[in-house]
């Protein structure tokens, strides 16, 4: 096997063999392919692009080159979801513990923030001594005990795909759909469940901000998923404004607490009861979704889903009080206004931006190795459709650093356009995605 050759294919638009493909992820994963010809490499993957069964090899063989976990031991249909990421998306701890109150067993792996969007683990470990770091034998004892777990992924998934996603990062070759799609699910495959449900997000505060390319990711990852053997569903939502009131990690984990004590916003329970009536149907409990939206809301209602959470904290060594009293999360110092400067209708948000002002706060990372946080960000006063006076908060900033806030306000400002017409507000949930042949 020779790295030149394959390059060449793939410059020339040949399709690479499943051998040749294992090759090159195997030998790169070993050191002994440099990093200056894999580059090329990716270079000639990101333009010139992937078969689906080129797409299916590299998955498999990322997944295969590092640990693959084996959850045979929890009896049930485990169905794992992962989001592509988005700002003030909250939704995993509030639908797993929904989902988990039905009796589907739940193991989620998630990951830390990176960039401008906040990761499910930060936001758990905004709650004092929760402990997100759990072996596999304690993770499959708890699931086994109250149904659930929710854990950061271990460090041995995918090797391949941790050592090709940084050399992505400085080549220019990270927005690419073979490559985003086999890098994703390669770590879903690895991590054990036998289902998958992907959240796809789209628009100004998700990696994918035009709808085709979200919609052709969420269509890959779907029929890669199910060549693979594992039963996998997209849901395309909507990232052109934050999901819900709060982000940051302290203010979104207790938005959650709220959302399950039945006080959550409209977009952000439609979000969480789709994502779990698909959760349901693919577990086997009910096929028809408008039906199993009913169920979950029902969880919501009946204290369940609360109870649950209230259940997995406890279980992972958190302090369970701050559900009751979520004020004894952490809170920033300093709560600063950003007020419209003129009236009419909310048209834009640069979603990206309040995930930017987040990090400018000291909440979010742009390396692993940052410290973050866990107090400081954003409460959403004014969305899309919402009208305004001028005057009125359009949001206001949680900071610690007095100045570092207020260094913030107009960057956050600009980061709204109001219109003169009024606008339509848009919806949570653009889109499913199934396997065609299903
Ligand atoms: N998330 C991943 O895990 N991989 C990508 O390539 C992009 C987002």
């Amino acid at each position: 096997m020779n790295i030149v050759e394959i390059i060449r294919n793939k410059r020339d638009c040949l399709e690479l063999s499943t051998e040749q493909i294992e090759y090159f992820v195997k030998e790169y994963a070993y050191g002994n392919i440099p990093d200056y010809q894999i580059a090329s490499l990716l270079m000639a993957i990101y333009l010139n692009g992937m078969s689906e069964r080129e797409i299916l090899d590299l998955t498999i063989a990322m997944a295969k080159s590092g640990e693959i976990l084996d959850l045979s031991a929890i009896p049930g249909i485990k169905v794992d979801k992962h989001s592509t990421g988005g700002v003030g998306d909250k939704v995993t701890m509030i639908v797993m513990p929904l989902v988990a109150s039905f009796g589907v067993p739940v193991v989620k792996m998630s990951g830390r923030g990176l960039g401008y969007t906040q990761g499910t683990a930060d936001k758990l470990e905004a709650i004092p001594n929760f402990k997100i770091n759990l072996e596999l034998d304690e993770l499959i004892r708890n699931v086994k005990k109250i149904g659930i777990a929710l854990v950061t992924q271990s460090e041995n998934i995918a090797l391949a795909d941790k050592k090709l996603y940084a050399l992505r990062d400085v080549t220019g070759t990270v927005e690419s759909i073979p490559l985003i799609a086999s890098s994703v699910m390669s770590k879903k495959l690895a991590s054990g469940a036998d289902k998958i449900l992907l959240e796809v997000t789209c628009g100004s505060g998700a990696f994918m901000e035009n709808e085709i390319r979200a919609r052709k990711l969420a269509e890959t990852m779907v029929k890669i998923g199910n060549m693979a053997g594992k039963e996998t569903i997209g849901v395309l939502t909507n990232m052109n404004q934050p999901l819900g009131r709060f982000c940051g990690n302290a203010l979104e984990t207790k938005e959650a607490i709220d959302t399950l004590k039945g006080k959550g916003e409209s977009d952000v329970i439609e979000v969480c009861c789709v994502l779990g009536a698909y959760m349901l149907k693919m577990a086997g409990i009910g096929n028809n979704i408008v039906d199993n939206m009913k169920k979950i809301q029902s969880k919501i209602d009946s204290g369940e889903g609360l109870e649950k959470f209230r259940e997995l904290v406890q279980r992972q060594w958190g302090d369970t009080r701050v559900i009751d009293e979520t004020e004894r999360l952490m809170t920033a110092k300093y709560k600063i206004p950003v007020l419209a400067e003129q009236s009419g209708y909310i048209e834009k948000i640069e979603t990206k931006n309040i995930g930017q002002a987040i990090i400018n706060l000291g909440g979010g990372r742009l390396k692993k190795e940052d410290v973050i946080d866990y107090a400081v960000g954003i409460e959403v006063e004014k969305k899309i459709g919402d009208k305004v006076n001028a005057g009125d908060v359009l949001l206001h900033i949680y900071a610690n650093n007095e100045d570092v806030g207020k260094e913030q306000v107009e960057f956050l400002r600009n980061s709204y356009k109001i219109s003169q017409e009024p606008v339509p507000k848009i919806k949570a949930i653009l889109d499913i995605v199934e396997n065609e042949n299903a």
